[in-house]
């Protein structure tokens, strides 16, 4: 148990290329400023998503230079990783909250440690605890994500979504088909239904069967029957030969979808491969697959690269997704704020100081990095060091 005076509470622009969401939006800020705290927002931390620095003003931040911001305020606001110079201005006892996802990046959490800062990440919250619902950044962004899939798919697809029928003809509906089905794939679902395409979901947890079909889409059951649900409500890697049974079966599927979006992915493994050249050498001319799996780690879909689109010799448009919150800044950076505000004021004692009780499980799960030494034992243990 620890206890922090926090000072005032900071919003950077983010630093990650083409990043363009913000961590607070100015109703965030009306907020936490009722709730007693101080808010500084960097001048244009918002702009990329809309919000002006008249909007922080009025909602009682003050804006300011970002050197300012980052030398008085206690807690820094973040959606992603800080970068080189963001790191080496941060002092002993300051605070940053973010989507920092120290598993994978170890040099990150060195650094941390060696500055003695307190490190918070939203993507170590427990997420099945009903009080941390509306915390939950993960399922923000990949609600997010998913609606913003589909509209990148209809966006490339030389057809109607829908059956429309005209004086001019009648066009059918697409199909569409969603491999994965965890939030980001139940938003994709949705929102392709919306478009009034006939769409088809897939996932290997049993449990998404019944949530893909009260969304009116059908669930495609292989006749391989694989189930890999593992824990906390995620899948587990399938093994050498359950993953070449799924990625045959699969294949004659996708060859009769128009379009298809994956968004598989497994905690701390590289994305299944789901789509694979053969898959994808049946598909029609014209026909569209979004891998929101794609990363430098690979991605669901053969040949897909992170942020770029490719079309393959049959035809096939390839959207390798890299940042999809980011493209709707607004909306994401709006969800982004709640939760990130509800973990901040979760954490904050009835004096505005940071409690931070690792006997608390919500506490647990974020707190990486504090007074000069890692405390997540998760992230200890993928670098390594015996706590
Ligand atoms: P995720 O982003 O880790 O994975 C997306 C989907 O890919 C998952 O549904 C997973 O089953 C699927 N997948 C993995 N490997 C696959 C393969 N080889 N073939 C086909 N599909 C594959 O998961 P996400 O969306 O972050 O969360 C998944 C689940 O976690 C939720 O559906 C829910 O059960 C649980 N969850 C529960 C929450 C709550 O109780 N409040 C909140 C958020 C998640």
């Amino acid at each position: 148990m620890s206890l922090q005076q926090v000072g005032a509470i900071g919003v950077l622009a983010e630093a990650a290329p083409g990043e363009r969401r913000v961590a607070l939006d100015p109703d965030g800020v009306t907020r936490l400023v009722r709730a007693g705290l101080t808010i500084m927002v960097e001048s244009g931390a918002g702009a990329q998503a809309w919000f002006t620095d008249d909007a922080y003003r009025e909602a009682g931040a003050t804006v300011t230079a970002r050197d300012q911001v980052i030398a008085e305020a206690g807690v820094l606001l973040l959606v992603s990783r800080p970068d080189a110079d963001l790191l080496g201005a941060l002092r002993t006892g300051q605070c940053i909250i973010g989507l920092l996802a120290p598993l994978t990046n170890p040099d990150l959490v060195n650094e941390l440690v060696k500055r003695g800062v307190t490190a918070i990440s939203l993507d170590g919250l427990p997420r099945t605890i009903s009080r941390a619902q509306g915390m939950d950044a993960l399922s923000s962004q990949a609600n997010v994500a998913g609606y913003r899939a589909v509209l990148v798919a209809a966006n490339h697809f030389p057809r109607f979504f829908p059956l429309l029928i005209t004086a001019a003809g009648t066009s059918k509906p697409a199909n569409v088909m969603v491999l994965g089905a965890g939030v980001a794939g139940l938003q994709a679902i949705g929102t392709a239904r919306r478009l009034g395409a006939l769409v088809t979901g897939y996932d290997v947890r049993p449990a998404a069967g019944d949530e893909v079909r009260s969304l009116g889409a059908k669930f495609l059951e292989l006749s391989t029957a694989i189930t890999a649900a593992g824990e906390g409500g995620y899948a587990r890697e399938l093994t050498a030969d359950e993953r070449q049974a799924q990625q045959a079966e699969l294949s004659s599927y996708i060859a009769k979808q128009d379009v298809v979006i994956t968004t598989a992915q497994v905690p701390g493994r590289k994305p299944p491969l789901l789509v694979t050249e053969e898959a994808l050498a049946g598909m029609k001319a014209g026909s569209v697959v979004v891998d929101m799996g794609a990363s430098e780690l690979g991605g669901n879909v053969a040949g897909s690269i992170a942020g770029q689109t490719v079309r393959t010799p049959n035809g096939v448009t390839i959207v390798g997704a890299s940042n999809l919150p980011s493209d709707m800044p607004s909306s994401a950076s709006q969800t982004y704020a709640r939760n990130i505000s509800a973990l901040l004021t979760y954490l904050l004692d009835e004096q505005g100081a940071l409690k931070l009780d690792t006997s608390d499980e919500i506490t647990r799960g974020v707190l990486i990095t504090e007074s000069g030494r890692i405390v997540h034992p998760a992230t200890a243990a993928a670098m390594g060091v015996q706590q």
